[in-house]
């Protein structure tokens, strides 16, 4: 664990603050990383990552997977490996469980997330307070017309890694949990909660990458003089440029315990987490099943075997979906 130097504030003094009452409005922003502790792989560590596991897909890069364009017409890759990464019946983190107790003590303005787990959800930090930037998997919908696809057959074709095609005979669209692929728009919350960040006295970003526009953008609009916290594995964004930043690199839960120590939270924080894991239900439908490698070997076999009658379709695909927009969710914006 170590702390960036050429810096002009550190962890405890953002700890004095909060515990002195001048930083209250404090702005999270998280990312796979938070998940990875819980056993959902994030999507570009080197080999963990989800992305680096796809190879044997040969997909036309690896965030096809999550593009919409190529979901419309291959959906089978997402749904042989929804289950693998489906959060059922994971716990949260020490790091979400920290995320709801800066909500509990009135200290979180919002929570921006990337995740699609709905984990911090789980461990208590209220829905008005969070945007799930990248959806969630709580509905699903066609993604042909639109229409709703009822939870209990949704669940089974998790369990069962198979797609599920839309009720209407008409239409018979594959459907997609309300996710945000490659290609959609954010929610239309988006552009109002962003001005959020501008208000904060303290960003607190933790566990991602920062590779994906629109939310890659967000720790930029806090004002300069407020300070911003990186809890990560690696540098992020610009995080570390500013005098007035901190970034602890390092394991998520291992940053959250150092802040907690420095705020004199250490017990309430353990003996919080524990209620949060403990109130968690286990779904009996989602226990068990194959491990995410088991799943991409499955389904490996599968798109070899449609790729020999469609290479002329992949390389059109290729072209069309070249990689300038992989990392651009939606329209551009900030
Ligand atoms: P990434 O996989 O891009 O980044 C995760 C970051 O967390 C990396 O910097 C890791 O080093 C770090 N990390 C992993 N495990 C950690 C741990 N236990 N403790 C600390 N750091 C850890 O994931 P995101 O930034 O969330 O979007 O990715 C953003 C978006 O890209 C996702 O929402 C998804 C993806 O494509 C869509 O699919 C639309």
């Amino acid at each position: 664990m170590t702390s960036t130097d050429k810096q002009s504030t550190d962890l405890k003094t953002i700890a004095a603050r909060i515990k002195s009452g001048s930083i209250t409005r404090i702005v999270a922003l998280t990312g796979a990383g938070i998940s990875t502790a819980a056993g959902i792989p994030d999507f570009r560590s080197p080999t963990s990552g989800l992305y680096a596991k796809l190879a044997p897909l040969r997909l036309p890069y690896p965030e096809a997977i999550f593009t919409i364009s190529y979901f419309t017409h291959t959906p089978e890759p997402f749904y042989a490996l929804a289950r693998a990464r489906h959060p059922g019946n994971l716990k949260p983190t020490l790091s979400h469980a920290f995320l709801a107790l800066l909500a509990k003590k009135g200290l979180l303005q919002f929570c921006f997330t990337q995740n699609i787990d709905g984990l911090e959800c789980d461990a208590g930090v209220p829905s008005e307070k969070t945007l799930w930037c990248h959806g969630n998997w709580k509905n699903q919908h066609c993604h042909k017309c639109h229409a709703e696809y009822p939870d209990e057959l949704m669940k089974k074709a998790v369990r069962d890694g198979e797609v599920p095609y839309c009720l209407d005979e008409g239409c018979k669209g594959a459907v997609k949990p309300d996710v945000v692929f490659f290609g959609q728009p954010l929610p239309a919350e988006y552009e109002e909660k962003e001005k959020l960040v501008a208000d904060a006295d303290l960003m607190l970003v933790m566990g991602t990458s920062l590779k994906v526009a629109p939310v890659s953008q967000l720790p930029r609009k806090v004002r300069e003089g407020v300070p911003r916290i990186l809890i990560n594995r690696e540098r992020s964004g610009d995080l570390g440029n500013r005098p007035d930043d901190v970034c602890i690199l390092g394991a998520c839960d291992d940053g959250v315990k150092e802040l907690a120590e420095e705020l004199g939270w250490t017990e309430e924080l353990e003996e919080f987490w524990k209620t949060v894991v403990e109130a968690k239900e286990d779904d009996p439908a989602l226990e068990g099943g194959p491990s995410l490698d088991e799943c991409i070997q499955k389904i490996a076999g599968h798109m070899n075997e449609k790729s020999k009658i469609s290479n002329g379709h992949k390389r059109m695909l290729e072209d069309h979906l070249s990689s300038k927009f992989a990392n651009l969710l939606g329209p551009k914006r900030g």
